[in-house]
């Protein structure tokens, strides 16, 4: 397969062809991702809470996320790859976005780096671009300031509030950004917002009018415990899998019916005569 570009992605807007996203976190992950063949793999901040265990996206850091972004890098070769800006490391100034979203280009070797809101992310989306960076933006329900949102909740359910939400997506394709991420707002609101942008919408939560859709990895194979989000569909179920075969190995330790002969080793003959002696 041919290399994956934010061009060809454009393109396949233009086409009426959808696009593919998922999120990965490891070295496995991206060779799955490789091997499904989709077109763009995010290692977003969910890895905070789907391989790191902290309850929000809020507190993991730039070390983090780059240690996840170059072992996704390092397994995979045909998707567009886009890393997350953590919280925190963006928002302070142009200067701050910039020299951020450098570090992960230089250390990670993603394509693309996507930062979360409107607002005053518009003008650090602006400046990145300008650093010769691409950014995809991202609106809607906007985990890194949940909080400030009235927790995990779906987004622009007020016309007044669909339509601050499409200003900024406007906004943010008006400041450079290659692709806008909508999450978690109604189906009519991303209908509404369709028209008004040329660059590539990804929905995660937001219907069926986006041009493509993301998943959270762990979400779609499920592999993550805990509540998921209306939006999931779970096409596997991993963490089931995960544990009948750790549970299978368990109980063959436990009676002795592993190891078996053939999972072990022999000397070469004579040498455990010679060892007995
Ligand atoms: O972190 C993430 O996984 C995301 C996607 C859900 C868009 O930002
Ligand atoms: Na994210």
């Amino acid at each position: 397969r041919p290399r994956v570009t934010l061009a060809a992605l454009a393109e396949k807007k233009a086409l009426g062809e959808p696009i593919v996203m998922v999120t990965a976190y490891d070295f496995p992950g991206a060779q799955v991702a490789e091997a499904a063949g989709v077109d763009m793999v995010l290692v977003g901040d969910s890895g905070a809470m789907t391989v790191l265990g902290y309850d929000s996206t809020v507190p993991v850091s730039v070390d983090e996320m780059i240690m996840l972004t170059r072992a996704v890098r390092r397994g995979l070769r045909t998707p567009v790859l886009v890393a997350d800006l953590p919280f925190g490391s963006y928002e302070v100034s142009d200067e701050q976005a910039v020299a951020t979203a450098q570090r992960f280009v230089k250390e990670t070797g993603c394509d693309a780096v996507k930062i979360e809101r409107g607002g005053t992310s518009v003008a650090r989306a602006r400046a990145i671009v300008a650093a010769g960076i691409p950014v995809v933006g991202h609106v809607g329900l906007t985990p890194q300031t949940a909080t400030a949102l009235g927790g995990y909740r779906a987004q622009g359910r007020t016309a007044e509030a669909a339509l601050a939400l499409c200003e900024s997506a406007v906004a943010l394709q008006a400041a450079g950004c290659s692709l806008i991420v909508v999450e978690a707002v109604p189906g009519e609101v991303t209908a509404q917002l369709m028209p008004l942008l040329d660059v590539p919408v990804i929905g995660i939560g937001a219907g069926p009018a986006a041009d493509g859709q993301v998943l959270v990895f762990h979400d779609l194979l499920g592999m993550y415990e805990g509540g998921a989000a209306r939006f999931v569909k779970r096409y596997a179920d991993l963490r089931t899998a995960a544990i009948e075969g750790v549970a299978a190995y368990a109980d063959e330790v436990r009676t002795r019916a592993y190891p078996a002969p053939e999972h072990g080793y022999g000397m070469p003959a004579g040498e455990a005569e010679r060892l007995r002696e």
